[in-house]
């Protein structure tokens, strides 16, 4: 009885000291009751065991000693392996981490993603050439191949603007990502995504194209441009050097190889209009060695042993959500065991591009359910990744290229539905813990009201989350995004650092580049 009283009492008091302002709010008095009677709902960590001093020395030992304890690592990369949560804001890692913990039957708050127990950790300054928020194709550019350049811009330099071909033509305006570098230095290479492998990260690993939108020849055209001048992005994962000799692409993004007068396995048309079989073109030029073409998941995890070079294209556009994968559909953490399997077989190493794509998607939707379940399937590629390597010779990097505008607010009590309602506004209305700046989850009752989200159903997985501002698509968002590594030279992923120099530091610990490495020395 006694320590149900105190218990109460530390929590009021975090309430009162955590909300400053609200004590003289004498409106606010009744909002704030209402959250104070949310009650914890969800079994895990032990509120007595947490309320003790006890339990928190205990953890933040452990913490001290494992801080300790870690060795910097100075070995040369053998391989090296890129992990893009697209769009995975640090809000989206909390609450992702919370969904994962509460699905597991916790309060949620105090798990780790995979990567999240990393050693080395960094922040990367997103803006480009042209914008203060950054899209994922001048991203790219940055993160993949070492340079900031203009928005929608792909392996290009900032001489280049957006969507105009002919400067885009000048061929030392292109410059070449970490993927060909390695391939320069004998290692394997290989792309995994989630979104089409036309779409503008996976771009970034072998593609210099003015506008991200060139990904087939009917693209340019649409746009107004002469894909003969201007190569679109499929024809230049199949025919460009670097996409030439990647060993494994695998995503979603048959249509961008098919003409339109082919139907593919799953009944769906071709895209193009120049009557190029790009699939069959990969196949042709890869007639002397091992290689593969599949479309459905039976088929990655039964390839032959002996496979070199995979082309894995599982859906007509994007890849499934995680939580809408059908039979026919590989995970995100089988695709990158696939790869990682054949990636290894090499005597020089390798390097690997990972995209969790679609968690930019679902937010862009405001669907955040979605967003959060895509980030756990990340993580969990993630963690597969770091049980097949060794990370005596293998640097993981884990990062994102831009933000998002969701935000995790409110004083939700300990293990509330990371999903669920936060509290009660000045309105009187109640408001949800994820929200977004603005999105297609704005709604005004036709009493000029907030929508009154107490009966949606918010565990729906196309449940719009609540936006500020009316837009058809949630914008990005210009925060800094995290950077998590582990292997070889890890620990130069620290401080504030500009995203372009992510694939440098991975040059240098492996080795590769233009740029000075560890084998100068
Ligand atoms: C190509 O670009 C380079 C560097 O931006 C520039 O110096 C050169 O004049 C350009 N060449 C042509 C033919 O435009
Ligand atoms: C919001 O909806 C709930 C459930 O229908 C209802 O109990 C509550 O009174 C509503 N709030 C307001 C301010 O209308
Ligand atoms: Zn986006």
């Amino acid at each position: 009885m006694l320590i149900k009283t105190l218990v109460i009492a530390v929590v009021a008091i975090q309430l009162v000291s955590a909300r400053p302002g609200v004590e003289n709010n004498q409106d606010g008095d009744e909002s704030m009751h209402e959250v104070r009677r949310i009650k914890r709902k969800i079994p895990g960590v032990s509120p007595d065991e947490e309320n003790t001093a006890e339990f928190w020395r205990k953890k933040a030992q452990l913490i001290l000693n494992d801080k300790l304890q870690t060795k910097e690592n100075t070995n040369r990369a053998k391989n090296v392996i890129l992990f893009l949560g697209d769009g995975m804001s640090i809000p989206t890692l909390a609450a992702a981490r919370a969904y994962e913990g509460q699905k597991k039957g916790q309060t949620g708050e105090e798990n780790y993603l995979s990567f999240e127990e990393f050693p080395y950790t960094g922040l990367s300054k997103t803006y480009c050439v042209d914008t203060q928020v950054a899209d994922s194709a001048c991203s790219a550019t940055a993160y993949l191949c070492g340079i900031k350049a203009n928005m929608g811009t792909i392996g290009v330099t900032g001489s280049v603007p957006y969507s105009e071909c002919e400067p885009s033509k000048n061929e030392s305006t292109h410059v070449t990502s970490i993927g060909r570098w390695s391939q320069l230095k004998n290692k394997r290479t290989g792309l995994v995504t989630t979104t089409r492998v036309t779409h503008a990260s996976p771009s970034g690993v072998y593609a210099s194209v003015a506008d991200r939108e060139w990904e087939c020849d009917t693209d340019v055209k649409i746009l107004g441009d002469d894909p003969k001048e201007c190569n679109d992005i499929a024809y230049q994962l199949v025919n460009g050097e670097t996409g030439k000799n990647l060993n494994v692409i695998l995503g979603g993004g048959r249509g961008k190889f098919l003409p339109k007068t082919i139907v593919d396995e799953e009944g769906q048309k071709g895209k193009r209009s120049d009557g190029v079989n790009l699939i069959e073109d990969w196949l042709e030029q890869k007639s002397g060695v091992n290689a593969e073409y599949v479309w459905k998941r039976d088929d990655l995890l039964n390839l032959p042993e002996e496979t070199d070079y995979v082309l894995g294209l599982f859906e007509s556009s994007h890849c499934n959500y995680d939580m809408d994968r059908t039979k026919d559909d590989p995970s995100l953490a089988e695709m990158t065991e696939a790869a990682i399997k054949i990636l290894q077989k090499g005597d020089d190493g390798f390097f690997l591009f990972v995209e969790g794509g679609r968690i930019d998607h679902a937010h862009h939707d405001t669907k955040a359910h979605k967003a959060l379940d895509e980030t756990v399937a990340f993580s969990d590629a993630i963690r597969r990744a770091k049980e097949l390597t060794n990370s005596e010779d293998t640097l993981i990097v884990v990062t994102s290229d831009h933000a998002h505008t969701m935000s995790v607010n409110g004083y939700p009590t300990r293990g509330n539905d990371i999903l669920g309602i936060s509290g009660i506004a000045d309105d009187q209305l109640p408001y949800s813990t994820l929200s977004y700046a603005n999105g297609p989850g704005y709604r005004k009752e036709e009493d000029g009201k907030r929508h009154n989200i107490s009966e949606d159903n918010m565990q729906d997985k196309e449940y719009k989350f609540p936006s500020l501002a009316p837009l058809s698509s949630e914008t990005h968002g210009g925060d800094d995004v995290g950077i998590f590594a582990t292997g070889p030279w890890a620990h130069l992923y620290r401080g504030v650092i500009e995203q372009n120099a992510i694939p440098h530091i991975m040059a240098y610990a492996s080795c590769v580049g233009d740029g000075v490495t560890l084998c100068d020395q």
